[in-house]
């Protein structure tokens, strides 16, 4: 789907992010567009309802299992350009389609392929108490960046990747508040005020998506599904083990954002997040080993507390 839109007096014509395709636009976050009936929406989409390895999920500790076979992940220095859109259902940076020595891949890790780095998704709540996708024993975070990936050794672009096996990676950053933020989610956020309604973009330039990482190479990984319609199951989850922080200024700038047209902007764009999906039989596999590190300060995404891995699964 193509757009034409006034971004900083120039006249662009885009490719409309995320959509991750041309999906009508009409779902929601909560109501009767919302994510309980997602799956009936739109045949499409059934697998929101119907699928058995749905995102966002809780990561219980108890259930984590180490696997010495995980490999540290890598992620390219490059930094990249590309727009953010007020998509009306989030904030979404599309990484300009660059030539291929100037992109940035994730690799290894639970990965087999090489995976190009396409969109980056923000998820926040109206209050403190949530607005992450994912959840850690339960506690959920006030807000969540989600990096998105294609696999590019098998597949032209994101839109074909989604619907095919081993198509997605998807690395999910969960936020909570403090006093200082990293600089590259700061320039993330940096343009808000030129995005407040459904539609708007923005340039953004020289984003670093290794140095937006959190400083650990710990993570959980799950086999899962995009976490809006048509929540298709082709996404490799990586949820990195330590947090990002953000300032409550950042959150109060985030709950401005409105879903929808300046001529109508409906309500704010807060709470754009799917709740916990059941696990079913999947597993959760971490690179953390528990018994190595027993002695050692253990990562953990709380301070001064501990995640416990179930013995019984290691
Ligand atoms: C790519 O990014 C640059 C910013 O350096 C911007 O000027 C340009 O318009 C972008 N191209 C597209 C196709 O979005
Ligand atoms: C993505 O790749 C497919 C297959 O090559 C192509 O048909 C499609 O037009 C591409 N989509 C976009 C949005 O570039």
């Amino acid at each position: 789907m193509f757009v034409s839109s006034l971004v900083h007096g120039v006249l662009f014509m885009l490719q409309v992010p995320v959509s991750l395709g041309s999906w009508e636009e009409w779902w929601t976050y909560d109501g009767i567009s919302g994510p309980n009936y997602w799956g009936l929406l739109n045949p499409e989409w059934s697998l929101c309802n119907i699928g058995n390895r749905q995102s966002p999920v809780d990561i219980d500790p108890s259930k984590l299992l180490f696997d010495p076979h995980l490999r540290p992940l890598q992620v390219g220095k490059k930094r990249i350009n590309g727009i953010i859109t007020n998509t009306g259902h989030g904030i979404v940076f599309k990484a300009n389609s660059t030539a291929k020595a100037e992109a940035v891949y994730i690799k290894s890790g639970p990965l087999s392929y090489e995976y190009r780095v396409d969109e980056v998704h923000v998820h926040f709540g109206s209050s403190e108490n949530f607005g992450s996708e994912h959840t850690v024993a339960g506690q959920t975070f006030p807000a969540e960046v989600q990096i998105l990936g294609f696999n590019s050794d098998l597949y032209k672009n994101i839109s074909e990747a989604v619907t095919k096996s081993q198509g997605i990676v998807g690395m999910a950053l969960l936020i909570q508040v403090g006093e200082e933020t990293n600089f590259q989610l700061r320039l993330l956020i940096s343009q808000l005020n030129e995005v407040l309604y459904k539609g708007q973009q923005a340039i953004l330039k020289s984003l670093s998506v290794q140095e937006l990482l959190p400083d650990t190479h710990f993570y959980t990984t799950y086999e899962g599904s995009l976490t809006m319609p048509g929540c298709h199951e082709t996404v490799t989850w990586l949820v990195m083990n330590k947090p990002l922080y953000i300032t409550r200024q950042q959150l109060y700038a985030l709950r401005q954002l409105m879903q929808g047209e300046q001529e109508n902007p409906k309500a704010p764009l807060v709470n754009n997040f799917r709740p916990t999906q059941a696990m079913h039989r999947r597993l959760l596999r971490t690179n953390i080993d528990f018994n190595r590190r027993k002695s050692l300060q253990c990562p953990t995404m709380y301070k001064n507390m501990f995640y416990q891995a179930n013995p019984g699964l290691q």
